[in-house]
């Protein structure tokens, strides 16, 4: 789709949730070179500071930086004010709260707090933006999946299950949604190197080189897909992984293998 075109079908306002690191920079990023003014929403206000100054730097839009804890309600209905003013014509959720460890190590609060984050900010965020949306006739979607959510992946339960539930609702919702003219998309994406993937992987000699993208690649291949499908894996060599996985071996094979590499990238865990 042409920038013009992107800009009609999805603009003026684009919201990412989550959008001042990583993937959600660069979707920030991206959405501004299109041509669509920004609001980024994130916890850290130096870091949205940063993120609103490199993009102005580069694409004559407008930024609009709101400090909110998106696994908070409160917070969640203060954005909805912050935001009233403007037409926001895509709503990217990409904000995730990450556990890592064996499930009975990771404090129930922290489980808590992924679902929050994870299922409830999204939940929160589409049907505020979505019915505004509906009323315009037009507007897009995107909820930031993963890999992990195709399968169980043993070390990463319940962040694993959260991506689960964005996938299943961005499609559920895809095909509600397409007769009010909204298009919905899932990107399970698979390892991507953003800053926070890099600082969690305790030893970079056992990452599968192979299978990592560019947060700007799967950022392209995302926004070129909106409209078009409702799930998306990014990358071919994933995409070549994922149907190894669900087609020559078992659910229950898959998890296996799964689990045996996530134990060997997030040791000293041991198994049990
Ligand atoms: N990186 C990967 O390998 C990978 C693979 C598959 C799927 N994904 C998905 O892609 C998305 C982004 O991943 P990432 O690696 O780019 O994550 P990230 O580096 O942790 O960035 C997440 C962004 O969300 C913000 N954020 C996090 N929690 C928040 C909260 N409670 N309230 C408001 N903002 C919050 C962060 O800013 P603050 O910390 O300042 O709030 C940051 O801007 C996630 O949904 C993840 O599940 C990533």
């Amino acid at each position: 789709m042409k920038s013009d075109q992107f800009v009609a079908r999805y603009g003026p306002w684009a919201l990412v949730a989550g959008g001042s690191d990583g993937l959600g920079m660069a979707f920030s990023m991206f959405l501004a070179q299109l041509g669509l003014n920004v609001v980024i929403v994130a916890r850290r206000k130096a870091v949205l500071a940063e993120a609103a100054c490199s993009i102005t730097k580069k694409h004559p839009v407008q930024v609009r930086t709101i400090e909110a804890d998106l696994g908070d309600s409160e917070s969640r209905d203060r954005l909805f004010l912050s935001t009233q003013d403007i037409d926001v014509g895509l709503l990217v959720y990409n904000a995730a709260v990450i556990p890592i460890g064996r499930f009975l190590d990771i404090p129930a609060e922290k489980h808590a707090a992924a679902i929050e984050t994870n299922c409830m900010g999204p939940v929160s965020l589409v049907h505020h933006f979505a019915n505004r949306m509906s009323a315009r006739g037009k507007g897009g979607i995107i909820l930031m999946s993963s890999m992990s959510a195709l399968q169980g992946t043993p070390l990463v339960s319940t962040y694993g299950a959260t991506k689960s539930f964005n996938l299943i609702l961005a499609e559920s919702i895809g095909y509600e949604l397409s007769a009010s003219g909204i298009d919905v998309l899932a990107c399970a994406a698979g390892p991507t190197l953003t800053p926070n993937y890099i600082s969690t992987k305790p030893d970079s000699s056992r990452r599968p080189p192979t299978m990592e993208m560019t947060p700007e690649d799967v950022v392209a291949e995302t926004l070129n897909s909106l409209g078009s499908r409702r799930v998306l894996i990014p990358g071919k060599l994933n995409r070549f992984f994922s149907l190894i996985m669900s087609r020559l071996l078992s659910r229950k094979q898959a998890v296996s293998l799964i689990g045996k590499n996530m134990y060997r990238l997030y040791g000293p865990v041991s198994e049990k």
